[in-house]
């Protein structure tokens, strides 16, 4: 019989002895510089312990400051603390990117506390009563503890509104950890919300280079051979992801990235320059991946801004609407409609806009400015 092929094929030499604590996907033991925030959450869930509905809690924090990885650390504290005590506690996990909608959030929540409900077709109040029914069963005299984790509840707020928090607000044994990219989220949510919401409000700040430099220590002993990291590398990438605004994941990435092109470059060290290399290949590919699924007017939007940047010109939004129009060809949208494209480019970082005023008596005028590579624009434009 012949060798399996498998075994046989060369599997090249790599820097990486483990690619997987650097993914998104992975939960550290340890949270450095996180301390103060789960000992917060945990001083609010510890009423669960003694069989009272803990406060809704509500975290804050930019992207990559380790919210999601805080809330699920304190879930696997509290789920093992409850087991030691047989308390009958729940604490489930809902990404709002998943489940969208009040019903797919309370029949998700249904479905995992053991009842069958159907995906669709129910009405509201037919699922809102089913979960309440669910959790009012009492096991040994005593009702379950449901502590519920909202992360990127921002989505789910603007999509559907704030219905489903004041479901759970007004369910007597669930508490809510909502989690938010964004400080002004509550602008979705009613006053009379609000006033049973009743939260309690944990900030996660950006972190510094130091405290990056921490973090990626630790994961790059699980993921690197020894001796492959240049003494460069991590303190190149925690600078860079401290400019980031100290998001974690932008410097675990920027770290992972590196390895590739060491690996791509068949060089057993990672170097400084493969972090530059990576902190390039990001970028672009964050910025293609913008432009590709952008819709149609808003490419020509873009293309637009492109246009006036590559002939060097001072772009107002009356200058951009102008040739916005010969760029569509008849086929355009309204000048109002074109503030709106450029506030969601600027939100998505393609461009910036900048409020000048032209001096006594002429007002003010926005100039726009391209906030990506021209070359790159155009390339992934004219690909499309
Ligand atoms: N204090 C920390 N220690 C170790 N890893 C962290 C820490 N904070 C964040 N991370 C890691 O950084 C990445 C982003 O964190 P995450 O919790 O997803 O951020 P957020 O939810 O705030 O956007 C994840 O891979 C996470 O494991
Ligand atoms: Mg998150």
């Amino acid at each position: 019989m012949k060798d399996n092929i498998f075994t046989n094929m060369d599997r090249g030499k790599s820097v990486f002895k483990d690619k997987s604590p650097l993914s998104h996907k992975f939960l550290p033991e340890q949270l450095p510089h996180r301390d103060e925030q789960i000992t917060k959450i945990a001083k609010y869930w510890i009423d669960a312990l003694d069989n009272v509905t803990p406060s809704d809690v509500t975290i804050y924090g930019k992207t990559g400051t380790g919210k999601t990885a805080a809330a699920k650390f304190a879930q696997k504290q509290l789920i093992e603390a409850a087991q030691d005590n047989k308390i009958f506690i729940n604490v489930e996990y809902i990404r709002c990117t998943d489940y969208t909608t009040e019903y797919q959030v309370l029949a998700q929540l249904c479905q995992r506390l053991g009842r069958d409900v159907p995906y669709r077709g129910w009405t509201k109040g037919e699922i809102i009563n089913t979960f309440r029914e669910v959790l009012n069963q009492e096991i040994d005299g005593k009702k379950l503890i449901l502590i519920i984790i909202l992360d990127e509840i921002d989505i789910l707020l603007e999509k559907d509104g704030d219905g489903l928090l004041y479901t759970l607000t007004r369910t007597e044994n669930v508490s809510v950890l909502s989690i938010s990219n964004y400080l002004d989220f509550k602008k979705f949510i009613k006053p009379r919300v609000m006033s049973s919401l009743r939260d309690k409000e944990i900030v996660f700040p950006p972190y510094r280079a130091d405290q990056l430099a921490d973090i990626l220590n630790e994961r790059s002993e699980m993921s690197f051979n020894e001796n492959v990291l240049n003494e460069d590398v991590i303190p190149l990438c925690s600078a860079m992801a401290a400019k980031e605004e100290g998001d974690a994941r932008y410097a675990l990435d920027l770290l992972s990235t590196a390895g590739d092109i060491a690996d791509e470059n068949d060089s057993s060290e990672i170097l400084g320059d493969y972090v530059i290399a990576a902190k390039n290949r990001i970028e672009h590919n964050k910025v293609t991946d913008i432009i590709n699924t952008l819709p149609t007017q808003q490419q020509r939007v873009l293309e637009s801004v492109l246009i006036l940047t590559q002939n060097k010109e001072e772009i107002s939004s009356g200058k951009l609407y102008e040739t916005y129009k010969e760029v569509s060809k008849g086929d355009s949208v309204t000048y109002r409609r074109i503030f709106d494209f450029i506030n969601e480019l600027e939100m998505l970082g393609i461009i910036s806009t900048n409020t000048v005023s032209r001096g006594r008596g002429k007002g003010r005028t926005n100039i726009i400015k391209l906030q990506c590579e021209e070359d790159l624009v155009d390339k992934t434009l004219n690909s499309l």
